[in-house]
C-alpha cells in the first residue's frame, strides 16, 4: 500500500489506492447502493426500523457481503437508521416504528471481498413537511456540492467549504462533531473529511485518495449529544437532521462515485 506524503488532520497518513482499490470499492460500493434502492421500496408508515434492518442485513448477505457495522467496536445491527432529530448511528428496534411526516435516514457498509462500501440517503415516509423536504433537499444538495469540489490539486478545505456555503444558503447548519472518512480494506481511515472548511487549506487531493462525504445537516443549531446508549447522536435543540454519504475515489482528473444509484 502506497501512501501520501501528506498527513490529515490527525496526523495519520494517508493511502493511495490503485486500480485494484478501485475495483474492489467499485463492486461494494455498488452493492451500498444497491441496498439503498432496495430498502427505499420497503419505508412506509408502520414499518419499524429493526424490520428495515434485517431486510438490509438479509439483501446485503444474499449478494455476499458482511455488514461492517456488525462487530464494529461493539456496535450490533447491520445498519444505522436515524429518525427526524436523531443526527446519525440510530440503532435499529422493533419498538422504533415510522410514521407519515419523518425523515429517515439508513447507512449501510456492506464489506465485499474485503472492500467497503459505505453510504447512506434520508428518505421521506409518505408526504413531510415543507421545513423538513427543504432540509432533506439540502443535504442532498450539500454532498453533491461537496463532491463536485473534488479533482486533485483541490482540497480538503475546498469540499467542506462547498458543503457549507450551500447549507447556509439554505439556513441550515452543518454538524461538526462528526466527520467522512478515507474507506478501503479499513472502515475508518485516514483522511478525516470535515464537512466545513475555508478554501484552500488542508489536505491537497491527490488521485488514488478514498474517502467518505456524508454531511449532516440541522434544521437548527449544529450542536449534537450522544445518548445513553453511546451511539444515537441527537440535535442538542431537538430539531431535525437529515444526512447523504458517499464513498468516492479521486482519480487522474477528477472523482469517481462508487455508491451512485
Ligand atoms: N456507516 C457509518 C459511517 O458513515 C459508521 C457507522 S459505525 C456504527 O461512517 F458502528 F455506528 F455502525
Ligand atoms: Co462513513
Ligand atoms: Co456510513
Amino acid at each position: 500500500m502506497r501512501h501520501s506524503t501528506q498527513r490529515d488532520g490527525t496526523g495519520q497518513p494517508i493511502p493511495l489506492h490503485g486500480s485494484k482499490g478501485f475495483e474492489g470499492m467499485r463492486r461494494a460500493g455498488r452493492l451500498a447502493a444497491e441496498t439503498l434502492d432496495f430498502v427505499a421500496g420497503h419505508i412506509r408508515p408502520g414499518i419499524s426500523t429493526g424490520e428495515l434492518d434485517r431486510l438490509c442485513e438479509v439483501f446485503m448477505r444474499a449478494a455476499g457481503a458482511v455488514p461492517a457495522t456488525i462487530g464494529y467496536q461493539g456496535y450490533r445491527h447491520a445498519t444505522c437508521i436515524s429518525v427526524n432529530h436523531v443526527v446519525t448511528h440510530g440503532i435499529p428496534s422493533d419498538d422504533k416504528v415510522l410514521a407519515e411526516g419523518d425523515v429517515v435516514n439508513v447507512d449501510v457498509t456492506p464489506v465485499l471481498d474485503g472492500w467497503h462500501g459505505d453510504s447512506s440517503r434520508t428518505y421521506e415516509v409518505g408526504r413531510v413537511p415543507v421545513k423538513a423536504a427543504r432540509l432533506v433537499g439540502a443535504a442532498r444538495e450539500a454532498l453533491a456540492a461537496g463532491l463536485a469540489a473534488i479533482r486533485p490539486g483541490a482540497t480538503l478545505g475546498d469540499v467542506g467549504h462547498a458543503i457549507e456555503t450551500v447549507a447556509r444558503r439554505e439556513r441550515f447548519s452543518v454538524v461538526r462533531d462528526f466527520c467522512g472518512h478515507g474507506v478501503g480494506r479499513v472502515f475508518h481511515d485516514a483522511p478525516q473529511v470535515l464537512h466545513y472548511g475555508r478554501p484552500g487549506t488542508g489536505v491537497v487531493l491527490e488521485p488514488g485518495m478514498i474517502f467518505t462525504v456524508e454531511p449532516m445537516l440541522n434544521a437548527g443549531r449544529p450542536e449534537v449529544k450522544v445518548l445513553a446508549d453511546g451511539w444515537t447522536a441527537v440535535t442538542r435543540d431537538r430539531t431535525l437532521s437529515a444526512q447523504f454519504e458517499h464513498s468516492v475515489g479521486v482519480t487522474g482528473d477528477g472523482v469517481e462515485v462508487f455508491t451512485l444509484a
